[in-house]
């Protein structure tokens, strides 16, 4: 007989403990989230399994069925997932509430009910009504597209085998429970039992399966974080409310790169895909504008490309002004600082306003170089290229320091359409070929010269 033993479990990162208290691994990063009582976890024999009875056999000697990849219709999606989905993958896609999930995989299950067979769509959030209201402002729904509104994961598991779709959309895996399990919907064994229940059906039937998962802020709802081991390819789906442009990117793909990214537009017909990026994020910037320059910035693995902008105007009395918004406050003093004693600029008769564009925040060193040449642009009203990304560290020498994944934010870069960089010269020698036209860079005056020519 197996011991029932409570467990108390943090239900942001998945940290389990015997004891009740406050999670230690979140409690070290700032946020302190109580452990929550566990109890029953699956016994041994309940819980799923790849295979069964399975023995070592040598690597050299199994035989791969390369299986074709379904395109999903959506070509952002297909590239992101790496040039569409591989039947029976597991594919996590997190993302804000709000943001555009369920519109981009309703969407995708209507192009792959075209084009490759019958999907099951599976939500636990919506109603029947309120999805075909959605389906119809989307357009006509085919008829291999079929709907279902559950959240007993048994019952969308004998449903779906009864079905035999080619894909399966379940929206969301936090709604999803196993009637075994006393745990509530959403806690993180049910989160987790759930989604290696649906990998085995995946993978046991070759389905490709979506899974909708949602992110909070402050990570208090079991997260997809704790299933991003268990799944294929996770994909982030990311944006502003109050903006109509929308990211995918993917940042874990057994069946494909990372560091793709997809760019959509929310719009009144849905998701439109966007195909020229470059001048999608463009449009938004001032044309030939002083002040403006289009930074790096990395957070985590993913490389994020910002338009920060600096407005220097002549003080009209007392100590000068800084104000900023989206950056640290204390770095941009220290890089005004280093612009006035390195490069000759006056800046203490002069007031700045440095803001990064679309509400955004940088928080690494590596826009230290962009808010320096942002600052000197504006004081001497000359722009800087439209096409030029500018990235790199500022020492207090006034030297320009070499930037962590710059292979990564040039990629990046080059995805979205900028054809040149501005990035430190201790950088160049390590990275090789860079995808587009690269300067490098030893000082902030070297930067300054080599973009406004002053
Ligand atoms: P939704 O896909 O429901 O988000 P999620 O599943 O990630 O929670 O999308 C929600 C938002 O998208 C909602 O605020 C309305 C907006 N939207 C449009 O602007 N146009 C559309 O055609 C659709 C379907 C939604
Ligand atoms: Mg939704």
């Amino acid at each position: 007989m197996a011991r029932e033993r409570t467990t108390y479990r943090c239900q942001a990162c998945g940290f389990a403990a015997p004891k009740a208290g406050t999670c230690p691994d979140c409690a070290r990063l700032g946020n302190f989230v109580s452990l929550v009582e566990e109890r029953a976890t699956p016994s041994r024999s309940e819980r799923p399994r790849l295979a069964v009875g399975a023995r070592p056999v040598p690597l050299s000697e199994i035989i791969v069925a390369t299986g074709e990849r379904i395109t999903t219709g959506i070509g952002e999606l297909d590239r992101v997932l790496g040039n569409g989905v591989v039947p029976g993958s597991l594919v996590l896609i997190g993302g804000d509430p709000g943001i555009g999930k369920s519109t981009l995989l309703l969407q995708a299950s209507r192009s792959l009910a075209e084009l490759a067979g019958p999907v099951l769509y599976v939500s636990g959030e919506e109603s029947a009504a309120q999805v075909k209201l959605r389906a119809d402002r989307l357009g006509v729904a085919p008829r291999g597209l079929y709907f279902l509104a559950e959240t007993d994961l048994t019952v969308v598991e004998a449903h779906a085998a009864d079905l035999k779709p080619r894909a399966l959309v379940v929206d969301s895996i936090q709604t999803m429970f196993l009637p075994g399990l006393e745990s509530a919907p959403g806690s993180v064994s049910q989160v987790r039992e759930c989604a290696a229940r649906l990998m085995l059906f995946a993978k046991g039937r070759g389905v490709a399966t979506f899974l909708v998962g949602h992110v909070t802020k402050d990570g208090a709802i079991a997260g997809p974080r704790v299933l991003e081991h268990l799944v294929d390819t996770v994909l982030y789906f990311e944006g502003e409310q109050h903006h109509a442009h929308r990211l995918l990117r993917a940042v874990k793909n057994r069946f494909g790169s990372t560091n793709e990214i997809g760019v959509f537009e929310m719009g009144a017909q849905g998701l439109a895909e966007v195909p020229n990026p470059s001048g999608f994020f463009l449009a938004e910037r001032p044309k030939g504008a002083a002040g403006s320059v289009v930074v790096s910035s990395l957070e985590g693995t993913r490389p994020l490309l910002l338009e920060l902008q600096a407005l220097v105007t002549p003080a009209s009395f007392g100590t000068p002004r800084r104000t900023v918004l989206g950056a640290d406050y204390n770095r941009v003093c220290l890089l005004l600082a280093v612009l006035e004693k390195r490069v000759g600029f006056p800046l203490q008769s002069q007031d700045v306003f440095v803001n990064v564009a679309g509400g955004g925040r940088v928080a690494e060193p590596a826009a230290d170089l962009g808010v320096v040449v942002a600052a000197a642009s504006s004081y001497l009203d000359r722009p800087v290229r439209g096409d030029t990304v500018v990235m790199g560290e500022v020492g207090l020498a006034g030297e320009v320091r070499a930037v962590a994944g710059l292979a990564v934010r040039l990629k990046e870069a080059a995805a979205l359409g900028f054809a040149a960089a501005v990035v430190p010269q201790n950088n160049l020698a390590a990275d090789t070929v860079p995808p587009l036209e690269v300067h490098g860079v030893g000082s902030v005056d070297e930067a300054v010269k080599a973009l406004l020519g002053h």
